[in-house]
């Protein structure tokens, strides 16, 4: 009885699932020319029910917007499409038209938003598929050819696959901005985009100003967010760098949980992960995450430690000291640091000048630099003394262990170091009496310390003995 109600049941399943097929209804994931379309509450949803793409109405009524999100926590928006052209009532419409482009349309039937499909042989048909990793992909039916993918345009989240980053040879880039407010997906203040000037870094905009960096790509992880070594076990963190291309994509690793890189209305980078046993968000990582990542905030040739409060955070590079020692002790450091002794160089390597290394470091922006990937370290250093304009070196790659490869040179002034966790090793061109009196300091404390130790040792003696002498009977 049980059995034949189950084995009807099955049947009654396949009838259907075959009748929908035959009938040229599409899968619950798809939208096809005129077969469908999407409207009011309803939805495509990815064919292992991850992702879900509908209208969505944050905060205030009466503004809808189409965009897609994880099934899971509904309210973890991946992408929006008409996040600056909301629509007043739910009677809004998708479609998708012959040559392939969506159009969001309201209940007028004008455009509220539309996709701008790569030109190219317009498609015999054309069909939109949410995936399974939260990508919208239009592709030519035939070909299979992606003619548009939501993945890329960013709004303010990166999920697994997406790219942040930019085409070099057409200036597409691939770019986070953060939404208005929390309930307002409108274009908001700030953006993160890569830099690919010098090494590859992510910079935080607010406007026109840069706010923070994550320090340049040191091959394993960006230099100023070490936390990102933690979790490679479960996203590997990749620099793709082509002649089309210079991006960071992460992916997950098989059975690793949800996880999404989210950039917040003032402009703070957090990568949050989905905890489905207790159905919340946990933060990995946070940026900025102190003082010490506003960008610049030592000025020139300054250094940043987070564990300096007691002197406002901020010193200077060995060999420098503050330009202006009034303001400093205002708390104002962004005019930074000057040099104690200048430079001695007459070009081609006649030079007495050598280098002092400061370890441990998030590099300098590297924007005016000039890197060479190939060069080794040794090579760097004949290179940064060969050029008198050269005030710093450091290795471009860490991958290889040792002093690392790779070579990057800066010219003017090095702007934006910190002290970081797993920092690097930047090598600082200093005149050679700079170079001695540093010595002679180390030298110095070296003599004077065992001299000391041995004074004490002398002392406890001494007293020990005294006192040995007083209880005597
Ligand atoms: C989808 O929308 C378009 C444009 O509004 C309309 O022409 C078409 O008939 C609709 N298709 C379905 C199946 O509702
Ligand atoms: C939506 O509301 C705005 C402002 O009230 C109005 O200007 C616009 O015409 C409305 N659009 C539709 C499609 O009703
Ligand atoms: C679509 O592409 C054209 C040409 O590439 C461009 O001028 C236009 O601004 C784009 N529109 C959108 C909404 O991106
Ligand atoms: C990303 O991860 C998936 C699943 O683990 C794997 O199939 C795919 O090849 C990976 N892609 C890259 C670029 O590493
Ligand atoms: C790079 O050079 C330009 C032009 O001289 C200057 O305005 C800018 O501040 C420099 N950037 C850095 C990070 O030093
Ligand atoms: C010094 O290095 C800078 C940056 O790499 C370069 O622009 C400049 O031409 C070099 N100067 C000399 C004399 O080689």
């Amino acid at each position: 009885m049980f059995l034949n109600l189950r084995v009807m049941l099955v049947s009654v399943l396949c009838l259907s699932i075959g009748t929908s097929l035959g009938s040229g209804v599409s899968s619950p994931d798809a939208l096809n020319d005129g077969r469908r379309n999407i409207t009011g509450d309803q939805t495509l949803v990815s064919v292992d029910g991850s992702f879900t793409l509908g209208f969505f109405s944050p905060g205030a009524p009466s503004r809808w917007y189409l965009g897609i999100w994880f099934s899971a926590s509904t309210d973890a928006v991946v992408w929006v499409a008409n996040r600056d052209n909301p629509l007043n009532d739910t009677a809004g419409v998708l479609v998708i038209d012959g040559a392939g482009i969506l159009h969001l349309l309201d209940g007028s039937s004008r455009a509220a938003w539309s996709s701008n499909t790569t030109d190219g042989d317009t498609p015999s048909a054309a069909v939109a598929q949410l995936l399974e990793s939260g990508n919208l992909v239009v592709r030519d039916e035939s070909s299979g050819t992606v003619l548009w993918q939501s993945f890329d345009h960013p709004t303010n989240t990166l999920i697994a696959g997406m790219r942040l980053g930019r085409n070099p040879q057409t200036g597409v880039e691939w770019s986070l901005t953060s939404w208005r407010s929390p309930d307002d997906p409108a274009t908001g203040d700030c953006r993160r985009a890569m830099d690919t000037r010098g090494l590859p870094d992510c910079v935080s905009w607010r406007g026109g100003a840069k706010k923070y960096r994550t320090g340049p790509w040191n091959g394993l992880w960006f230099s100023g967010i070490p936390e990102m070594a933690s979790y490679s076990n479960m996203f590997t963190n990749q620099m793709v760098v082509r002649p089309d291309e210079v991006a960071y994509v992460f992916n997950a690793t098989a059975g690793a949980p949800f996880s999404r890189l989210v950039l917040s209305e003032s402009g703070v980078i957090q990568r949050l992960v989905w905890d489905a046993d207790s159905r919340v968000w946990n933060v990995f990582a946070r940026a900025p995450m102190d003082v010490c990542d506003d960008y610049a905030k030592c000025g020139a040739f300054g250094l940043c430690n987070v564990n300096t409060a007691s002197t406002l955070f901020c010193g200077c590079v060995v060999g420098f000291v503050p330009v202006s020692p009034a303001q400093w002790s205002m708390r104002e450091a962004s005019a930074g640091c000057r040099r104690n002794a200048p430079l001695e160089c007459r070009g081609r390597g006649a030079t007495t000048d050598g280098f002092a290394v400061v370890s441990g470091v998030k590099l300098p922006d590297t924007d005016n630099a000039t890197v060479d990937a190939g060069a080794t370290l040794e090579e760097c250093r004949a290179r940064c003394l060969a050029n008198c304009s050269c005030v710093a070196f450091a290795a471009a790659d860490i991958r290889g262990g040792g002093g690392g490869s790779g070579c990057v040179i800066w010219v003017g002034d090095i702007v934006d170091v910190r002290y970081v966790d797993k920092g690097q090793e930047l090598y600082v061109r200093l005149a050679k009496s700079e170079l001695a009196a540093n010595k002679k300091r180390g030298s110095l404390l070296k003599i004077l310390l065992p001299v000391a130790a041995c004074l004490l040792v002398l002392m406890c003696m001494f007293l020990v003995w005294i006192c040995k002498f007083r209880h005597a009977p």
